[in-house]
């Protein structure tokens, strides 16, 4: 889609969704709550709600929900795009100032011709530019082994600033819209416009056929930001862009095997020492449309080549939200096969083939292991395997890799080996395994009320009352916190260390993550539809709940904390009995200690269940 995100935000500024849901249906205010009937389906008293503070709205009725774009392209039945069109004309915002909407095909044509102008002026500048500063920018590449032909081959250049790059285009008669819309030149305040990189060893990012389309710019030495990268433009879209990919592409059809690694430096140093199928994303997580793009290269497998240090492990802990049934046997797809690795030693490709050399390097490649295995080894990693105690939380953990496609042969096959790796009966394993939530297609009414048949085709069980209510508080946490986003980030912990029994709520718990870790002061609206953009049903349940009268909404998201992790509890506690049970194969001494734990967790459990209840 070519509309900016910067332009859409202006759009959602100007509109105003009380006013939008009033010129289409009678409101009714109750407090500071308008309400109506719903638009969507047919009642006679009004349960649809409309919120001013977060600019959405969400029927208690059909379940329907979202911001005002969502609201539009239900009602008029339009497309994204097109609903912002609407709303844009409706708030006389102006969409095409910064560029971006309808571009006509003439006009991305024209930015293609910035990129490559700027491209070759920063080229130009880095092989023969006369200040000492371009001499700087080539000893710097130089010490990091980028020299020779380096620079040549990968088109790399250097950034001046002080309006040379403006400049320059100008004589080329570009103007400056143009430059600004193609994000190579900012304008501040409406002021005049200026070079957007200052002082930079500049990457230009290429689409697959070897066009430059955007940049990123390294900081000569240390400095902050490490690497500007060229914001969403109409050419340009991370999401669905890798480093590297035009030069990647032929080693990736020969071999089938695609690398992926995190840095621009690291595509270089594996390319420059003959691992000619590696690419990387532009600072983000690998997405769904990367993994498709490259599998129209590499048809039998990505390896993502996780760095050793704390940013390579958080992404890892991302890639697992991969895992779903698709990646089964059954699904009987002939589908790329996803690997991972992690780097020893805090190392980054770079680093490592500078050290160890390429063989060794394309060894651990080769030892990458299926995402799914690569799961479990990294959730049993994180604990105590010698203690029987340490087993059943590691048991846990990596059950709930397994979770999203619990009901296939691979998971079976996977508990079966968990179980002996944890000193456990397979039949207490097979058990928990299928204590741990089946996964359904997302739908609205996702806490669970039949024995239906799944979209995916798993069967869904009727679950217990308390399990039901288990989800509706699981769902009315994550659907407070998307709609606050400050307490959100406040609970980001919260978030990542709840055992979601839904799979969905884990699904939206992590996509909420995400979402805050790309940016912290994201507004309710804007997030709720950035998690849409992945899970397109969820904008009707993140909307879903609201606080009833007098309520407060830290006491209420307190409550609902306290509440999972009440249930978190319970479930260790009911595991590790089950394995007392079954205690002949631990020693006395881990018997004691597993007896005097869950003494211990019964006093915290029965403690925290004294003073919860909810606080009206
Ligand atoms: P790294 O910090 O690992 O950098 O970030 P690197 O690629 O190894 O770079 P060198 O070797 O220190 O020069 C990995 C990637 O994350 C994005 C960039 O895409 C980078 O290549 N990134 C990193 C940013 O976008 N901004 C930053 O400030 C840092
Ligand atoms: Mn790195």
């Amino acid at each position: 889609m070519a509309i900016s995100d910067e332009d859409i935000n202006k759009v959602r500024e100007a509109t105003d969704i009380v006013a939008l849901f009033s010129e289409r249906v009678p409101l009714r205010q109750r407090g500071r709550e308008y309400w109506c009937c719903c638009p969507f389906h047919n009642e006679k008293t009004p349960s649809c709600k409309i919120d001013p503070s977060t600019q959405l709205w969400h029927c208690f009725g059909c379940g329907e929900g979202g911001d005002a774009f969502g609201f539009v392209m239900k009602a008029d039945d339009l497309s994204f795009p097109d609903a912002i069109r609407y709303l844009a004309d409706r708030a006389h915002v102006d969409i095409h100032e910064t560029g971006a909407t309808r571009m006509p095909q003439s006009r991305k044509a024209r930015l293609r011709k910035v990129c490559e102008a700027t491209d070759e002026f920063y080229h130009a500048q880095l092989m023969r530019g006369k200040s000492k500063e371009a001499a700087a920018a080539r000893s710097y590449l130089s010490g990091r082994n980028f020299g020779g032909d380096v620079p040549k081959k990968w088109h790399l250049g250097f950034a001046p600033g002080r309006q040379a790059l403006v400049r320059h285009l100008s004589s080329l008669s570009f103007a400056p819209d143009e430059m600004i819309d193609a994000n190579v030149a900012v304008q501040r305040d409406g002021g005049r416009i200026n070079d957007r990189f200052y002082n930079r060893v500049m990457f230009p990012i290429n689409d697959p056929q070897g066009e430059c389309i955007a940049f990123g710019g390294r900081v000569i030495g240390d400095g902050e930001p490490k690497y500007l990268n060229s914001q969403e433009t109409p050419l340009f879209h991370k999401s669905n862009v890798l480093y590297g990919l035009d030069k990647a592409k032929k080693a990736m059809a020969a071999s089938g095997i695609a690398i992926v690694v995190e840095g621009y430096t690291d595509v270089i140093a594996l390319h420059e020492n003959g691992i000619e199928n590696a690419v990387a994303t532009l600072g983000t997580a690998l997405t769904i449309q990367h993994v498709r793009l490259i599998s129209k290269h590499a048809s039998k497998r990505i390896v993502y080549l996780f760095d050793g240090d704390a940013a390579g492990q958080r992404a890892a802990d991302r890639a697992l939200g991969f895992i779903n049934e698709d990646m089964t046997p059954e699904a009987g797809k002939a589908r790329v096969e996803l690997c991972a690795v992690t780097l020893p030693d805090d190392l980054d490709p770079a680093d490592f083939v500078a050290k160890r050399g390429a063989d060794e390097l394309t060894t651990l490649v080769q030892g990458a292991k299926p995402l799914v295995l690569y799961g479990i080894d990294r959730r049993l990693s994180k604990h105590d395997l010698s203690s029987a105690e340490g087993r059943t939380r590691a048991l846990t953990d990596a059950l709930s890799v397994l979770a999203p496609i619990k009901s296939s042969l691979l998971a079976k096959d996977y508990a079966v080996q968990l179980a002996s790796r944890l000193q456990m009966r397979e039949a207490d394993v097979l058990d928990a395994l299928a204590r741990t939530q089946a996964p359904r297609a997302y739908r609205e009414n996702d806490e669970g009320s039949t024995g239906n048949e799944s979209e995916s085709g798993a069967i869904v069980t009727e679950l217990s009352e308390s399990e039901k209510n288990r989800r509706k508080f699981e769902r009315r946490l994550l659907s407070l916190l998307a709609q606050n986003p400050e307490r959100a980030l406040q609970n980001a912990d919260v978030l990542a260390q709840t055992q979601w029994r839904g799979a969905v709520n884990a699904q939206l718990a992590e996509t909420i993550l995400g979402v805050l870790a790309e940016k912290q002061d994201v507004s309710a609206a804007n997030l709720i539809s950035r998690v849409a953009d992945t899970m397109p049903r969820a904008a009707g349940s993140l909307t879903s709940a609201s606080l009833s009268d007098g309520e407060s909404l830290d006491e209420a998201i307190a409550f609902l904390v306290e509440e999972l992790e009440i249930g978190d509890i319970e479930n260790s506690l009911s595991l590790m009995n089950a394995q007392m049970k079954h205690a002949d194969n631990m020693s006395q001494e881990e018997r004691d200690i597993m007896f005097m734990s869950i003494v211990q967790m019964q006093k915290s459990l029965a403690a925290k269940r004294a003073t919860h209840q909810p606080r009206v």
